[in-house]
C-alpha cells in the first residue's frame, strides 16, 4: 500500500514512538512532522512560537505535510495541533488513513511532566499543566475523533499500540 498512516492525537500520546514502531513493522518509512519543521528552520519549536508566532508554525505544519503527501508510502507523527486546520484534513484524509491516540489527562501529564519543549503546555507546576491539558483536550476532542480510526493507548507500550494499530490498517 502506497497510502500514509497519519497519527494524531495530544502531546504526550505517544505519536513519534508509535510511528517509529508501526514504520518498521508495516516496512514504510518514518516522518515527523515538528522534526521536519525543526530541520527546514533551523530552529526549535518553542522558538519558532515565541518568535515567528504560532499561525506561522501551523503554515509551516501544512507545508510539511504536503512534503510527506509527496513521498508516500509513510507513517507520520504528527503535531497535536494539526487537526486544527481543515484543510490538514483534506491532505491526510487525500493521502491516507487517520489515526487517533487516545490518551487519558493524567497520562499526558506523566508523559509531558518535564518536558519544556511543549510551548502549549508551558507551566510552573503540574496542577497549572494539567489545567492547560484539559482545556486543550476540551478543544480537539472533537477534532481527534474525526479519525478514521481510534486507538486507546493508557497502559500500552508503544509496541504494544502499534501492533493494535497494525492490525486495523490492514
Ligand atoms: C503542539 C504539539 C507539538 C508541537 C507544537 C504544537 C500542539 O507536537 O507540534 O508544540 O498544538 O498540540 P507534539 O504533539 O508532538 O508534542
Amino acid at each position: 500500500m502506497n497510502t500514509n498512516i497519519y497519527l494524531i492525537g495530544m502531546p504526550g500520546s505517544g505519536k513519534t514512538v508509535t510511528a517509529q514502531a508501526l514504520a518498521h513493522k508495516l516496512s514504510k518509512k518514518f516522518s515527523d512532522t515538528d522534526e521536519m519543521i525543526v530541520k527546514r528552520t533551523d530552529r526549535a519549536i518553542t522558538t519558532i512560537f515565541a518568535t515567528l508566532g504560532e499561525d506561522y508554525f501551523r503554515d509551516l505544519e501544512t507545508e510539511a505535510l504536503l512534503e510527506v503527501m509527496k513521498l508516500g508510502s509513510c507513517v507520520v507523527a504528527t503535531g497535536g495541533g494539526i487537526v486544527l486546520k481543515e484543510h490538514n484534513w483534506e491532505l491526510m484524509n487525500g493521502s491516507g488513513k487517520v489515526v487517533y491516540l487516545k490518551t487519558s489527562p493524567d497520562v499526558i501529564l506523566k508523559r509531558t511532566e518535564r518536558s519544556a519543549d511543549r510551548p502549549l503546555l508551558k507551566a510552573e507546576n503540574s496542577s497549572e499543566k494539567m489545567k492547560k491539558i484539559i482545556e486543550l483536550l476540551d478543544k480537539r476532542s472533537r477534532l481527534y475523533e474525526k479519525a478514521d480510526l481510534v486507538c486507546v493507548t493508557d497502559g500500552k507500550t508503544s509496541e504494544q499500540v502499534a501492533e493494535e494499530i497494525g492490525r486495523m490498517v490492514v
